[in-house]
């Protein structure tokens, strides 16, 4: 109140000085304004008396002229008129008309205008000479009562006081609420900080309900740094192939490790000159297959190559690398309903654009359900089988295995399931539309560790447990208790091996920009753009040809001079929506080069066909950009192999804002690839960039995927189910003690 009194008080004595100051302004201005008025007035009414004035002169008669004016006088402001037909002569008035006027003074006392007071009051008296034909020089006198202005300027008075008295009472209002919120808000931060809290903890009392999700999130993402950093921090080491060999050694008594992907990493393919082995265009394998090369172990996949069969052992297995093994890979067969069942039908047609948001309507079948089931039965019992004790540590990867986890706990209690989800999560209301989603997300929380690129994806599958399944959501520690298990829900980006072995087989970057730009039939100075995935609706590469043309719309000096190659390695052509989106990518690209086909080169060179790990990089150390455009992508490893690609530090990362990557590497030009202005807009600054800038990007780009790698990656979560290893067999072992002395 004190504090209110302080502020209010001066604020009022200021208003009312101001109000007091106001009002003699107000009576002069209403005053000029009132007389300017009756002036006006009094020019209207002589011009408009002329006429019958000139008819009532030449009557001759003064009454009937009398008679005229006290008519006129009706009006409430006219107090008397009077007419001068010459200096000596009296004057003809209304009834009213003062005495002390006469005809004699008008030259000298009356100019034009005059204010005179009267035992009536104030009375304001003009003067206008009216050229009537019978009389010259006769002149009109209009006589105006004051009162009127003394009564308006009362009123104008008690309005300006009551408008004063309103103005203090609001500002006096809003001036206390503010200085009450700020006052206790400075005092409260002040308290805080005396006590040493930092600005972002804040008790759980004094958080506001609708900050709590935010609070959630902000003390996760600390947890997530915290434990991100501590590995490193703690042992000052850098992840390599040896630091997680070690780990795995140290930490998991050498577990033996088992990976579960539906892809394989060595495809054997019977070709003309003989069996192939093919390297498949997978993030999930770019990122996996250096990891098992460091931990050893069994990469369980379907065997989908040609000559696959004719390479396994009597146990379908091989030895892998081919070149060195360090473990192997075992092959499960599917006879082609399953596979189209199963990967085509529900993981590819369900679960895929269930998860991406690329507007492709989701197609759920009871026939294909079925078949996912019993692949990923068939899968478990290949996890049991390849086990070598009753604990092992298994890696379950990606859509096509969401029952997986449930059915090896099932089977092997005492294993660790760590499952990466390697697509987006969606939220609960896009989930529930799957006929299915109690079963997957059942399956999925027979995980220890469920983990995601992005926090974001954490807390929608958080969010989906929550509203769909009977379980105990734990936002605290991002754990799930399900059925007596706990999951642990966690954030791991994953990235790729540093340096990327297919590197070391890679020409020089002149040798690469050269021999690329010949096989393109380019100019040596040729600018080159590239865009490296499978021809997949998810990854934005209609959307990106669209900012090609927009470029050389808006830009017409790149046309000719400019190039975009787009290497699409064919995938999942048994669906009908990736044969519809393959037509229109071809489609779109033919527009666009008959678009341009007087340029002396066409602006996009379309390359359909797979091409292995060392032609990749090439064309990633040949290009000046390379754009990822992706409408939807849990991270999108193209983006950091092209960076990877680059020790040169030179070239420019055009990155979808919607791809998990872009939290990673804001140093790269971020885009919306719906925009194709905003993205034309970027191919236009990266062609223009400046060699130091594109090499001060690329430096902390590159700093960061050295760090982040994807031994970290496999790391983190090797050391987290280390950790929950150790916490089981220590209650395991201590258990009873421990609750005899809760007891
Ligand atoms: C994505 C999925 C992977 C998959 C890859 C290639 O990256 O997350 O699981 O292996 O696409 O797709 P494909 O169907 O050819 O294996």
């Amino acid at each position: 109140m004190r504090l209110s009194l302080r502020f209010v008080l001066p604020l009022l004595l200021a208003l009312g000085a101001f109000a007091w100051a106001a009002v003699p302004l107000v009576d002069a201005w209403m005053t000029r304004w009132y007389l300017r008025d009756l002036d006006t007035r009094s020019t209207f009414v002589a011009k408009a008396v002329q006429e019958p004035l000139d008819d009532l002169l030449s009557s001759g008669s003064s009454t009937r002229i009398s008679g005229y004016f006290n008519r006129l006088t009706d009006d409430e402001r006219i107090y008397a008129v009077g007419l001068c037909t010459g200096r000596n002569a009296a004057v003809i008035g209304s009834n009213a008309f003062p005495a002390e006027i006469k005809c004699s003074d008008l030259a000298s006392a009356f100019s034009k205008e005059r204010t005179i007071a009267t035992p009536h009051g104030p009375l304001h008296v003009s003067i206008r000479s009216t050229p009537v034909e019978s009389v010259p020089g006769a002149t009109v006198i209009l006589v105006h009562d004051m009162a009127f202005l003394a009564s308006r300027t009362e009123e104008s008075r008690r309005y300006l006081f009551y408008f004063f008295l309103a103005l203090s009472a609001s500002v006096a209002l809003i001036t206390v609420v503010i200085a009450q919120i700020s006052w206790r808000g400075w005092v409260a931060g002040l308290r805080a900080l005396l006590h040493g809290e930092g600005i972002l903890r804040t008790s759980a009392k004094a958080t506001a309900p609708e900050l709590k999700p935010i609070e959630r999130d902000v003390s996760a993402l600390l947890r997530d740094l915290e434990r991100v950093y501590r590995p490193f921090d703690e042992r000052q080491q850098r992840w390599t192939q040896e630091t997680l060999r070690a780990t795995l050694r140290g930490e998991l008594r050498g577990n033996h490790i088992i990976v579960v992907a539906n892809r394989e990493p060595y495809i054997h393919v019977r070709t003309p000159d003989g069996i192939r082995i093919q390297h498949p265009a997978s993030g999930l394998v770019t990122a996996l297959e250096p990891v098992m090369r460091a931990c050893s172990g069994t990469w369980i996949a379907h065997g989908s190559g040609s000559a696959d069969r004719e390479t396994v052992d009597r146990d379908d297995r091989v030895d892998v690398p081919p070149e060195n093994p360090t473990y192997r890979v075992r092959r499960i067969w599917l006879t082609a309903e399953e596979e189209a069942g199963y990967y085509a039908g529900f993981a590819n047609e369900g679960l895929w654009p269930l998860c991406h948001n690329a507007y492709v309507r989701p197609n759920f079948r009871k026939t294909d359900w079925d078949y996912y089931r019993l692949v990923n039965a068939r899968f478990a019992d290949a996890v049991v089988h390849e086990a070598n004790g009753d604990d092992p540590v298994v890696l379950v990867q990606d859509y096509h295995f969401a029952l997986l986890p449930r059915m090896i706990r099932e089977r092997r209690p005492k294993a660790t399931v760590i499952t990466f989800w390697h697509i987006p999560w969606p939220n609960p209301e896009a989930f529930a539309i799957c006929p299915w989603r109690s079963e997957l997300l059942h399956g999925l929380l027979g995980s220890s560790i469920l983990g995601f690129h992005t926090q974001f994806h954490c807390n929608n599958f958080l969010d989906t447990v929550d509203r769909l399944v009977e379980a105990r959501v734990d936002r605290e520690t991002f754990t799930v208790s399900h059925g007596g298990e706990d999951t642990v829900v966690h954030r791991y980006p994953i990235s790729i091996e540093w340096p990327p072995a297919a590197l070391a087989a890679t020409p020089s970057i002149p040798e690469s920009r050269e021999a690329v730009r010949v096989r393109l039939g380019l100019p040596r100075d040729h600018k080159l753009g590239v865009g490296i995935e499978r021809l997949d609706y998810t990854k934005g590469i209609i959307e990106r040809f669209r900012a090609v043309q927009r470029l050389l719309e808006l830009d017409p000096k790149w046309v000719g001079n400019f190039t975009f190659v787009q290497i699409a390695a064919p995938s999942r052509s048994s669906i009908e929506s990736y044969r519809g989106y393959n037509e229109r990518v071809h489609a779109v690209a033919k527009e666009i080069n008959a678009q341009f086909a007087g340029a002396a080169r066409p602006p996009i060179i379309l390359l359909p066909t797979h091409h292995e790990p060392e032609a990749v990089y090439e064309y990633h150390r040949a290009a000046d950009l390379c754009f990822v455009s992706s409408l939807h992508d849990g991270m999108n490893l193209v983006a950091k192999e092209f960076i990877a690609a680059r020790d040169d530090e030179q070239g420019v990362l055009i990155l979808s804002q919607f791809a998990g990557a872009s939290r990673e590497l804001p140093e790269a030009l971020i885009v919306n690839p719906y925009d194709a202005d905003q993205c034309a807009v970027a191919l236009r600054i990266a062609l223009a960039m400046p060699v130091d800038e594109q090499r001060d990007r690329m430096r902390l780009m590159r700093n960061i995927i050295r760090e982040f790698n994807v031994y970290r990656w496999a790391g983190c979560m090797l050391l987290d189910a280390a950790t929950m290893q150790q916490r089981r067999r220590f209650e395991a072992d201590n258990g009873s003690k421990a609750m005899l002395v809760a007891g």
